[in-house]
């Protein structure tokens, strides 16, 4: 969910290309990015002849090589020749990343209620720990500061400030190469009128420096002034630059010199457009480039609105990052892979954490599933049509009224009785709650009585905006106190899920998405926790909320990994929440693009990540529908949703052929669901991607740079079908390695485009040569039933070898990670097939066959476990060779021998 009624009034009005400007700022409608815009227009206007405000000043240097940091003061030149004097931190944190802070050294205090500081919270919320730093060696001279430790040198120049980052003696990064540095320090409007010649030079611009002129923001006035902070940033070498998210784009990054920037603001952006730059629900200012030569990332620890300019040339990629306030704050990664890059990356800001397996499933949610008698049929029809799903989702529909934490008991007589029936089939509730707060009931009074919520700008008391319910208050997720309360709402025993083990969260419109707010959102000027103003902390705002909810779940059941969907999220998110691309429309171009966005969420180590299949808003149609599930399939969140409007479309309503198709495509999810959950639990250990672009899978091939509608899963290669009526695609080969089709097993092989065919009923998915995958094959409703069958394994040799991995451990506690889990490596040399066991963990699941494909001709097999040995049968089938029944034990050693 959802858009706003009431601008959906204004919308039917206006023609449709109006709508977002009309909505949303431009940049050239935003006081912070025009003038920074201005500015780096008028510096390079200048060229050479531009004599930089910025310089370091090598009085104040203290560097401390041991304990990895290096402080200074940056001196900033006004025009009259006098200066603001700048903290600069600049430090090496473990993996040989790079960090850069700078802060105003004495900015004064000026409006009473809001913190007087730049905000520099960001990292504390972001960053999974206290980042650890790296000694360093140094040398300083006249003109530079110089740092070397591993292959790395950092080169620090005093006048003009700029610092080279290079990794093998070759450059990669470079900060401040063009001079759109710009801290626009401390001032208010009256020194500025004043004396205009003192604090603003001739290419800065006052434009909306002191209110902001913007339709919906009048209101707000700006109390710091102009406080924004930009800094430019090339990539040297790199041919493409990815993430940033979220936008609905494509995966490599487009030039923006013609068009607005990338915009990072999370809003509530009801039917957005593909292909563009708008700001989404969520932010991650994360960018990674890509070259022959190596890869480079540049985290943005900044969570007020973000603008993010791109310039492509042959030789390199320049941006310019651009924030209306708070401290300067980056990270820069220089490494071989971008696969390293995201690694490292996710180390600093966290894994996404082991999910509960059945998460992983397949989820069914509309708005809304009416009462417990349709909650229970639908769960009902799908076992009847033979259809495996995990979760059913209610909306906001069942609550009272939009008061979050009760239910509609007319609709709802008994939610635990219900949840006890969804259980019985191992089946998972999922509820809304959202952080609009309905002013006159119980929960909202305590936050009131508390002052637990966003203030309003004058610090006196609860901001009241309308969201659904109507006139609201919003709990506060950065105040340290609204937790407690939190975890009251959620207790074993409470109102909202009583004392069931089998609930789960959504958090949604925690953007916050505000019906009458400036652009959807809250007043830039409202007042946070530790007196913080909105404009700074906005980004990160969602995150604050849900990790609120993970805290209070984990309390609830401190044995059970907890499940919950936030829409509103920020660098760290990744940590304790699943992400979607939020209100989508039934729409080929919807499908297309869901998968450039879930690339990115994947490359920037947010992997659990998804789209509304088959489109929020509107009516797919059958092939559409069965489409989109065998493209939803791939995604790492796999969920059905609709709108209020829509007509109902679980799988069985659009009858056969088609449901047959839809529950194939389920089935071959469920299928692989320990491909799944073998691909997050290596990212919860080491970062990588469930769902890899092949960009991050053959970053040496610069022909797949911009390849994004085909991508891998483990070892398979997948190209869904998003366009209609069509019956073949061309689908691109990174490698010359052979490619087996997954269901007729033929081989296709050669880097470069094969066409290859795809009826309706069929998904384009291919095996890699070399590579070996777990699966299991029966048929059950949830995924928890699952829990004890049997394995088969596909096996793709290339010749003679193939490896692969399975990961296992009961799926739904913290067990593992007092170690009691299964990882085995699979090995195939020749004619002998080895499984190597790290184990603490007791199962009895056995290994029930074998599928190899392009692998030895054999005809008998003996397996050997534990010091026994057994034979088992060998059938070939003219495409490939199955060992019937091997069984040997998943949790130990095993070696079979094929003759
Ligand atoms: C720089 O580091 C010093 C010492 O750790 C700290 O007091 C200061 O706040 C830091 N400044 C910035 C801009 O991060
Ligand atoms: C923010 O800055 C203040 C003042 O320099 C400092 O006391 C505080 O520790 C900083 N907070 C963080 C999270 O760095
Ligand atoms: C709540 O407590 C009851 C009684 O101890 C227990 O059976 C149930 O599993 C608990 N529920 C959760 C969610 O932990
Ligand atoms: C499997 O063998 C390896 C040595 O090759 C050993 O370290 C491991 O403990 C064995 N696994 C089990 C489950 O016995």
């Amino acid at each position: 969910m959802h858009w706003t009624p009431f601008i959906l009034i204004w919308l039917s009005l206006l023609p449709v290309e109006a709508v977002k400007s009309f909505l949303f700022k431009k940049c050239s409608e935003s006081g912070f990015c025009s003038r920074n815009r201005h500015f780096a227009t008028e510096v390079e206007k200048l060229g050479t002849e531009y004599d930089s405000r910025y310089s370091i000043d090598l009085e104040s240097l203290k560097v401390d090589p041991s304990a990895g940091n290096l402080h200074a003061t940056l001196l900033k030149m006004l025009n009259d020749g006098s200066f603001v004097s700048l903290d600069m931190n600049i430090s090496v944190l473990e993996d040989d990343n790079l960090r850069l802070q700078i802060d105003e050294a004495d900015r004064k205090p000026v409006v009473d209620h809001v913190a007087s500081r730049r905000f520099n919270e960001t990292a504390k919320w972001a960053l999974a720990g206290q980042p650890r730093l790296q000694s360093f060696r140094h040398s300083v001279d006249s003109e530079k500061i110089t740092l070397e430790f591993h292959a790395y040198r950092v080169e620090i120049e005093l006048h003009p400030f700029k610092i080279t980052f290079l990794r093998d003696e070759k450059a990669q990064l470079v900060l401040n190469d063009r001079n759109f540095l710009n801290i626009e320090h401390y001032r208010t409007k009256e020194q500025e009128n004043a004396d205009n010649s003192i604090h603003v030079s001739p290419e800065e611009s006052t434009f909306d420096a002191y209110t902001d002129s913007f339709k919906d923001s009048r209101d707000d006035k700006l109390p710091l002034g102009p406080e924004s902070v930009a800094l430019d940033v090339s990539f040297l070498g790199a041919k493409a630059v990815y993430g940033i998210p979220e936008h609905a784009d494509s995966f490599a990054l487009k030039d923006t010199t013609d068009t607005d920037p990338y915009r990072l603001y999370n809003v509530d952006i009801f039917e957005y457009e593909t292909q563009s730059k708008y700001p989404m629900y969520g932010s991650i200012p994360f960018m990674i480039g890509l070259g022959e030569t190596g890869s480079a990332g540049v985290f943005w620890l900044n969570s007020a609105d973000t603008n993010i300019d791109i310039k492509k040339s042959a030789s390199q990629i320049q941006t310019h990052w651009i924030s209306e306030s708070g401290i300067l704050d980056i990270v820069l990664f220089a490494k071989k892979t971008p696969t390293q890059v995201v690694q490292s990356y996710s180390k600093l800001t966290g894994h996404s954490a082991l999910p509960n397996i059945f998460s992983l499933g397949y989820h069914q949610c509309r708005w809304n599933y009416n009462d417990e008698e349709d909650v229970l049929d639908i769960t009902a029809k799908f076992d009847e049509s033979l259809i495996p799903f995990d979760a059913i989702w209610l909306d906001i529909e069942y609550t009272d009224d939009k008061k979050y934490f009760t239910w509609k008991k007319e609709l709802f007589p008994d939610p635990e009785r219900m949840m006890g029936k969804l259980g019985e089939t191992g089946r998972t509730l999922i509820v809304i709650i959202d952080p609009h707060l309905k002013v006159g009931y119980d929960v909202s009074d305590a936050v009131v009585d508390k002052k637990l919520g966003i203030r309003k700008n004058d610090g006196s008391e609860l901001y009241h905006g309308h969201s659904w319910p109507g006139e609201s208050v919003w709990i506060d997720g950065m105040n340290p106190a609204a937790q407690p309360f939190w975890d009251s709402l959620f207790a074993n025993g409470s109102r909202l899920l009583g004392s069931a083990t089998n609930a789960h969260l959504w958090n949604d419109m925690n953007e916050p998405s505000i019906f009458n707010g400036p652009e959807t959102t809250a007043p830039r000027d409202l007042i946070h926790y530790g007196d913080w103003e909105h404009r700074s902390v906005h980004n990160v705002w969602g995150l604050t909320f849900h990790e609120m909810t993970y805290n209070a779940l984990i309390k609830r059941n401190p044995d059970q990994r907890p499940f919950i969907l936030t829409r509103s999220f920020y660098a760290g998110s990744q940590r304790t929440a699943a992400m979607w691309t939020g209100d989508n429309m039934a729409k080929w171009e919807y499908m297309r693009e869901s998968i450039p966005m879930v690339l990115t969420m994947n490359a920037v180590g947010f992997p659990f990540a998804g789209a509304d299949i088959a489109g929020f808003f509107g009516n797919p149609d059958k092939e559409m529908q069965v489409r989109w599930y065998q493209t939803g399939i791939w995604y790492p969140f796999f969920r059905a949703h609709a709108h209020i409007d829509s007509r109902r479309r679980e799988p069985w309503v659009a009858g056969e052929p088609y449901t047959g198709m839809m529950r194939e495509a389920i089935k071959l999810r469920y299928r692989l669901l320990p491909l799944f959950y073998t691909q997050f639990y290596k990212h919860s250990v080491s970062g990588t991607p469930v769902v890899s672009s092949l960009a991050f899978d053959s970053p040496e091939n610069a022909n797949v740079y911009t390849i994004d509608d085909q991508f891998f899963v483990g070892p398979l290669l997948v190209k869904p079908v998003t366009s209609p009526d069509t019956h073949s695609v061309r689908l691109y080969l990174p490698d010359d390695k052979p490619y087996y089709d997954f269901v007729s097993f033929e081989k296709i092989s050669g880097e470069g485009f094969h066409e290859v065919e795809a009826p309706l009923e069929k998904v384009p998915v291919f095996l890699r040569g070399g590579s070996i995958l777990p699966s299991k094959e029966r048929y059950r409703r949830s995924s928890r039933l699952m829990k004890n069958d049997p394995y088969t394994l596909y096996i793709a040799a290339d010749e003679g070898r193939a490896t692969g991995e399975l990961y296992i451990d009961d799926g739904e506690t913290f067990a593992y990670q007092r170690g009691e889990q299964v990882f085995a490596r699979f090995e195939l040399d020749g004619g002998k097939l080895t499984s190597t066991v790290e184990s603490t963990y007791e199962t009895g699941v056995r290994i029930e066959r074998i599928v190899i494909l392009g692998g030895p001709q054999a005809t008998a097999a003996t397996v050997e476990q534990d010091g026994q040995k057994w034979t088992a049968e060998v059938v070939d089938q003219g495409t490939h060779v199955v060992v019937r029944n091997p069984k040997p034990l998943v949790a130990k050693n095993w070696t079979i021998s094929l003759y």
